[in-house]
C-alpha cells in the first residue's frame, strides 16, 4: 500500500500547512446523494433533517491556512419517509461570490489578514454555525458577521439577513441561540472599539425587536453565550488582542490570569443596566452546552478551557493563548452557578477525566433543564478528535466511550 497523496487528499499542495489534506482536505463537489448503502434500517417514523456547518476553502488561500478559514459549506442528512438524501452545498455570502466570479480566493485569512490585506477585511463566508429559526435555517461567521438564511432542505442560500443585526458592530456572533418554543433568536456581537459588545434578540418572525450595547472593560474574543427561559448568559472572558501587534497589523491574541472570567446575566429583553455579572476564575471557553434556571439560581454548563500550567504550578499566559489560537483544546465539563438574588457564584468541575468539546444536546431543550450532552473527545495536542462521549450534565458521568 502506498503512502503517497492522491490529488483529492492535497488539492492545494502541502504549502499551506496541515489543515487541508488528508482527511481534512476539502469537497469540491456539491452533491445531492440518495440510495446509499444502509447498515441496519432507517425508522419510517424519524422525518427531519440534520446539518453542519464549516470551512471549505474553494479556491487555494493566499497564504498559510488557519482552520477557522475556508468558505462556508452545509452539509445535510435528510430522514424522509424511512430514506435518507445527503446534500452539501456552499454559503454563498457576497464575499463568497466574490471569490467565484474573480476564479480565485480574494482574501487573506486569520494568519495574515491586517498586514497582508492592507486593512481589506477578512472574508465573511459564513463558516461557523446553523441553526434552525423561523422555519429556515441561519448561518454564521466566526468573528461575527451578516447572518445567512438557509433552505434547510435544499441548502440554496435565500439571502443575507442584515436586518437581523445593527449598532456599532452591525454583525451577529458565531454562535446565537434559539428558543424553540417562543421562536426568539438571543445573539450579541463584539468590537475592539467602545462599549465592545451589544446584545440583541431577533423574534421568530425575523425582526430585531431588541437591541441594546453592553460596556466591557476593554476589548474581548468571546465565542459562545447562553439562554435560559428568562435570562440571557454573556461572556467576558480574559483573552484579548495584543494591541501592540495588532497595531502593526498582525493578529495575536493574549490571555490575562489576572483579570477574571465573567458572566453577565440579563433578562432576555432587559436593558444595558439590567445585567448582573458574576465572577469566576480566570479562563477562556469556546462553547456553552446549555443554561437554564433552578430558583434564584442560573445555571450554565460548558467546556471549560483549561489554562496551560508552567511547572511551578502557575498559569502559563503565553502557552495558554497559543493553544486557544491554535484549536489545541484541553477543555472540561464545568458548572457554573449564578444566584440572582444573592449574588453568589460557584463553580465546580463535572469530570476531570475527559477533554471533551463541541457539544450538542437536544435543541429543543435550549434554555431548559438537559441532563445529557454528547461530546468529542479532543486530541490533547492537535485539533483533531478521536472519540464521541455522552455525558450526564448533572453529575458529570460519562456513559459512553
Ligand atoms: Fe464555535
Amino acid at each position: 500500500m502506498s503512502n503517497a497523496l492522491v490529488e483529492s487528499d492535497a488539492p492545494f499542495g502541502l504549502n499551506h500547512g496541515p489543515h487541508l489534506t488528508g482527511s481534512y482536505a476539502p469537497m469540491s463537489d456539491e452533491l445531492v446523494l440518495t440510495d446509499l448503502p444502509v447498515e441496519g434500517e432507517i425508522p419510517s417514523d424519524l422525518n427531519g433533517v440534520y446539518l453542519r456547518n464549516g470551512p471549505n476553502p474553494r479556491f487555494e488561500p493566499k497564504g498559510s491556512y488557519h482552520i477557522f478559514d475556508g468558505d462556508g459549506m452545509l452539509h445535510a442528512g435528510q430522514f424522509r419517509n424511512g430514506e435518507f438524501t445527503y446534500r452539501n452545498k456552499y454559503v454563498q455570502t457576497a464575499d463568497a461570490m466574490k471569490n467565484l466570479d474573480a476564479g480565485e480566493e480574494l482574501f487573506w485569512g486569520v494568519r495574515n489578514s491586517v498586514k497582508d490585506s492592507k486593512d481589506q477585511p477578512m472574508a465573511d463566508v459564513s463558516n461557523t454555525d446553523v441553526i434552525g429559526h423561523g422555519g429556515k435555517a441561519l448561518t454564521s461567521w466566526y468573528l461575527a458577521g451578516i447572518p445567512h438564511i438557509i433552505d434547510p432542505i435544499t441548502l440554496e442560500t435565500v439571502r443575507a439577513a442584515p436586518e437581523y443585526v445593527s449598532g456599532f458592530g452591525n454583525a451577529m456572533s458565531a454562535h446565537f441561540k434559539v428558543d424553540e418554543d417562543t421562536g426568539d433568536l438571543m445573539y450579541f456581537d463584539y468590537y475592539t472599539q467602545k462599549p465592545h459588545m451589544s446584545y440583541g434578540v431577533v423574534n421568530a418572525q425575523g425582526k430585531l425587536v431588541h437591541h441594546v450595547p453592553i460596556e466591557l472593560p476593554g476589548d474581548r474574543l468571546m465565542h459562545d453565550m447562553g439562554i435560559t427561559r428568562n435570562y440571557s448568559i454573556l461572556h467576558d472572558v480574559p483573552v484579548y488582542h495584543d494591541e501592540a501587534a495588532l497595531e502593526a497589523g498582525r493578529h495575536k491574541i493574549v490571555f490575562n490570569a489576572s483579570l477574571k472570567t465573567r458572566f453577565g446575566v440579563i433578562p432576555r429583553f432587559g436593558d444595558s443596566e439590567s445585567i448582573k455579572w458574576f465572577d469566576f476564575s480566570p479562563c477562556f471557553l469556546y462553547h456553552v452546552i446549555n443554561c437554564w434556571e433552578e430558583g434564584d439560581e442560573v445555571i450554565q454548563i460548558a467546556c471549560r478551557y483549561m489554562p496551560a500550567k508552567k511547572a511551578d504550578g502557575s498559569i502559563d499566559e503565553e502557552r495558554t493563548a497559543k493553544m486557544i489560537g491554535n484549536l489545541v483544546m484541553d477543555a472540561r465539563l464545568w458548572r457554573y452557578s449564578m444566584n440572582m438574588k444573592t449574588g453568589e457564584a460557584k463553580e465546580q468541575c463535572l469530570n476531570p477525566d475527559f477533554n471533551v468539546e463541541f457539544p450538542s444536546y437536544n435543541s429543543a431543550l435550549t434554555g431548559s433543564y438537559t441532563k445529557w450532552g454528547y461530546f468529542v473527545d479532543h486530541h490533547p495536542e492537535d485539533f483533531r478528535w478521536v472519540g464521541v462521549r455522552k455525558m450526564n450534565l448533572d453529575t458529570g458521568e460519562s456513559v459512553g466511550d
